[in-house]
Order: C-alpha cells, then sequence, then structure tokens
C-alpha cells in the first residue's frame, strides 16, 4: 500500500537571502516555524563548506527552536562529520559538493567514492542518525548504498525536473521511468526511498506517484514562490499535490 509522502521544506535560501545583507532578516527558523505550519514534515539544511546558506552556529538555532525533524544535507568530509556529531541531527544526507557550483549537480558517486563515504556513514549511523546517501537513479549506486549500510538513498530528480521545465515530454518520460525504477530497485534492497532537486508544482505530481518514495525535499522553487503567494501558501499547494498524487496512484 502507498504510505503518506513526507515532504522536507528545504530552507536554505532564505539564508541566501539573509546573507545578502549580513543582519538578521529574513530568518531561517521563522520561516522553519512556517513551513511546520504549514504542513512540512521535516526541515532541511545544507551545510556548505563556504557557509553560503545555513551555518554551523544556524544549525544550534534551528535545533532549539523547532520540535520537526531536521535532515542535515552535507558532503563526506571530516569537517562537516565533526559539525553533525556535535549537534546530532535527526537525519544527514551525504551530497557530492564543489565550492564552484551553484547547488548540488549531480548524485554522489558512491560506488567511486565507497572507500571515502563508507566509514561516514558508519559514524553517523553509530551516532543514531539515519543516513542518506543522494544519488543518481542508477542500479549500480543503489548496490553499493545498501552495501554500505545506508538506510535511505534520495534520488536526484534534477534531469526529470529539468526536461519538464524544458517542455521535452519524451525526454522527461525516460527520466521518469529511470526514477520510478531505481525507486523500485532501491525498495526491493530495503532502502528507505527519497527524491528531491528542482521540483515545481509542475514536475511534482509524476514524482509523488511513484509508490516507493517516502519523501521529497524541496527547497528552491518554494522559497522563490513565496515573493509570489507567501510561504505558507506554496507549502500548502505543494503538500496538496502530492497528497493529490498519491490519492491517484491508490485509486
Ligand atoms: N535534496 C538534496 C540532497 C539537495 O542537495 C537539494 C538542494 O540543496 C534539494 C533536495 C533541494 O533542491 P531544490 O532546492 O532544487 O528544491
Amino acid at each position: 500500500m502507498t504510505g503518506k509522502l513526507r515532504l522536507g521544506v528545504n530552507i536554505d535560501h532564505v539564508a541566501t537571502i539573509r546573507n545578502a545583507r549580513g543582519g538578521p532578516h529574513p530568518d531561517p527558523l521563522r520561516a522553519a516555524q512556517a513551513a511546520a505550519a504549514a504542513g512540512a514534515d521535516g526541515i532541511t539544511v545544507h551545510l556548505r563548506d563556504d557557509s553560503r546558506h545555513i551555518r554551523d552556529e544556524g544549525l544550534v538555532v534551528l535545533s532549539q527552536g523547532l520540535t520537526l525533524p531536521i535532515n542535515l544535507e552535507m558532503a563526506a568530509t571530516d569537517e562537516m562529520l565533526a559539525i553533525a556529531l556535535r549537534h546530532r541531527p535527526h537525519a544527514v544526507c551525504l551530497v557530492p559538493e564543489r565550492r564552484e557550483e551553484r547547488t548540488t549537480e549531480g548524485g554522489l558517486d558512491v560506488a567511486r567514492q565507497h572507500n571515502l563515504v563508507s566509514p561516514i556513514v558508519r559514524k553517523l549511523a553509530d551516532a543514531g542518525a539515519r543516513v542518506s546517501l543522494f544519488i543518481e537513479p542508477d542500479p549500480i549506486q543503489l548496490a553499493v548504498a545498501e552495501a554500505m549500510g545506508a538506510a535511505v538513498v534520495e534520488l536526484h530528480t534534477g534531469a526529470y525536473c529539468e526536461a519538464v521545465q524544458a517542455g521535452h515530454a519524451d525526454e522527461a518520460a525516460r527520466h521518469l521511468d529511470r526514477l520510478a525504477r531505481a525507486a523500485q530497485l532501491g525498495a526491493a534492497r530495503g532502502l528507505e526511498i527519497h527524491a528531491g532537486h528542482g521540483i515545481t508544482f509542475d514536475s511534482v505530481k509524476p514524482i509523488a506517484a511513484i509508490p516507493e518514495l517516502a519523501e521529497l525535499n524541496i527547497g528552491h522553487f518554494l522559497i522563490g514562490e513565496a515573493i509570489f503567494v507567501g510561504l505558507d501558501a506554496a507549502i500548502r499547494l505543494m503538500r496538496a499535490l502530492m497528497d493529490e498524487a498519491r490519492a491517484e496512484t491508490a485509486a
């Protein structure tokens, strides 16, 4: 049976706007509280090495002011590991990171970086975090993620969402099929399956309809849309579209 699909709201770009002026406004904690009131099931933040959005001290403020679980996205480095072990978030998602990139451009190549990623997964899991690996929807990456003992994989939806946005229906259908197959394969391997990156109102329903998915993480589009309709309305509509997709799958 298809369960409820959780929505993790990524508030990084509230911090991006705040950092543009260096003052306290807009406050990421206030945004996280608004997201909780609008129906978010968790708050996601990406702690980047270059501190371009949420910073170490911001995490303390968030964890003290929120009852929702926090999902910390971070690179698989010893420095980030030390920060995660200090904050003990509910969940950690390991992502690839390059300083010069505008956003997380692809999945983590866990097959190639096995020796680097594997000990970090183990240490985080030993500390009680739910560990997720942000990967491309690829059978080899799924097999390695399972072998590493990750509880969760998050499938990178960027290529699908870009094809939808560009109006390339055939390409979008191919990417969606790849995501659906990976979700099925991953679930058969006992992994919890999440998805995220680039999701908008136009791309969310076909993704949300994939029955094996347990959680979507959505950020940039929601914060952008909040400029026009407010954060509450943007999150409520995204939530409603996710629920509609699930109800249609179940019907
Ligand atoms: N999931 C992961 C692992 C990410 O790195 C990001 C971007 O930080 C997202 C989800 C959210 O992507 P977007 O901001 O495009 O919705």
